[in-house]
């Protein structure tokens, strides 16, 4: 830290990502990433015209692709924004509903970076304890006068509400912002999007990190109210018109019209998350009901960080957290079925050795 920081971020502690080791030797399942090289119609979309126009700046108003996005959730475009990763749409979000008197409510157990920019933005948390099985409570988010975010699916947790009961906050919460955070929707849970049409504080944010094989474009989606989303670009044109380069303008748009392409690969995470569930729950270990492209499972045969540490020795990268509550459990992106394999066989290796 020099001695020129501002005092007010002294305390600031930043977003830890994932390892992101550039040898690539390791069986990577640390960052939610997906296994699956993005649908053919992203590299068929990055041609030499494209990279010659680099030279030109992308279109601010992204039209190209809230078309596209429009026709695929049933929104105007007006209802829709692209973000520089879902993280970004996150920030904006906060920064435009939330404030010194206007806090921000979300679990204790959830995406640490909700804490982290609430801190970089002097925004008060209100933290809500999650249920003893980490479910979600939704009756302690109604009536709270704040915004709220809440992940859904959980990350690390993995388990969803029902849009029945994403319903009741938001009917419970008529003055404020409640955003859902969708980065795993597509794995299990079900989305809020239809939600938008009657719910004008509903604000959903979907990535395409995770379902559409980005994490390496950066994009985002940020859906609600065209009233709510005037006041996200509000806040985007006050920092970064060309939040969203042209490249990643145009792999986005390959990849959302690709549907076969997301079916198909969505569809083999599921199968594979179902088949290592069960591998690891024959070896006893305990996890969530998942709806995610991740398993959030613990063992009583070796302590959580011991056991990331000796998978690491083998090759294998997986999520460990230190929090209070959550520092016996693994978080395991799902792979692909020879990954997974090699995963179960390196477990077997560490705890029968
Ligand atoms: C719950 C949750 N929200 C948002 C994000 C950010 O995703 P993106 O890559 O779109 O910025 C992540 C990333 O892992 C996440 O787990």
């Amino acid at each position: 830290m020099s001695r020129y920081l501002t005092p007010t971020l002294a305390a600031l502690k930043p977003y830890t990502p994932g390892e992101q080791p550039q040898d690539q030797q390791y069986i990577k399942l640390n960052t939610n990433e997906s296994p699956y090289p993005p649908s053919p119609a992203v590299a068929a979309a990055l041609t030499a015209e494209e990279a010659d126009k680099l030279r030109l700046y992308p279109d601010p108003a992204c039209a190209g692709l809230m078309a596209a996005a429009a026709k695929h959730f049933g929104l105007a475009p007006n209802q829709i924004m692209p973000g520089n990763g879902s993280d970004e749409n996150l920030f904006f979000a906060l920064r435009a509903f939330c404030d010194s008197t206007r806090p921000l409510a979300y679990a204790d157990v959830t995406y640490g970076c909700y804490g982290v920019w609430c801190d970089l933005m002097h925004i008060p948390s209100h933290i809500l304890p999650l249920e003893e099985d980490f479910s979600l409570d939704p009756e302690k988010y109604h009536g709270l006068g704040e915004t709220i975010v809440i992940a859904n699916p959980n990350a690390p947790t993995g388990l969803a509400l029902t849009p029945g009961q994403i319903e009741g906050i938001l009917k419970a919460n008529p003055d404020n912002v409640v955003i859902v955070d969708e980065a795993y929707v597509d794995f299990g849970a079900e989305s809020c999007v239809p939600l938008i049409h009657q719910y004008d504080n509903l604000l959903v944010v979907q990535t395409f990190s995770k379902s559409r094989q980005l994490a390496g474009a950066r994009l985002g989606l940020a859906m609600g109210n065209a009233e709510l989303i005037a006041d996200l670009n509000r806040v985007k044109f006050s920092l970064n018109p060309y939040n969203i380069n042209r490249l990643t303008l145009k792999a986005g748009q390959a990849a959302l019209e690709d549907t076969a392409y997301f079916e198909a690969t969505r569809n083999k995470i599921i199968e594979t998350r179902a088949w290592t569930a069960a591998e690891l729950r024959k070896r006893g270990f305990v996890l969530t009901d998942s709806r995610t492209n991740f398993l959030f499972a613990r063992t009583s045969r070796m302590e959580g960080g011991a056991l990331y540490r000796a998978l690491k020795a083998k090759g294998v990268l997986v999520r460990h957290f230190d929090g209070a509550r959550v520092s016996d459990y693994l978080r395991i992106t799902i792979g692909t079925p020879q990954q997974m394999e090699a995963l179960v066989k390196a477990l077997d290796e560490i705890l029968e050795g």
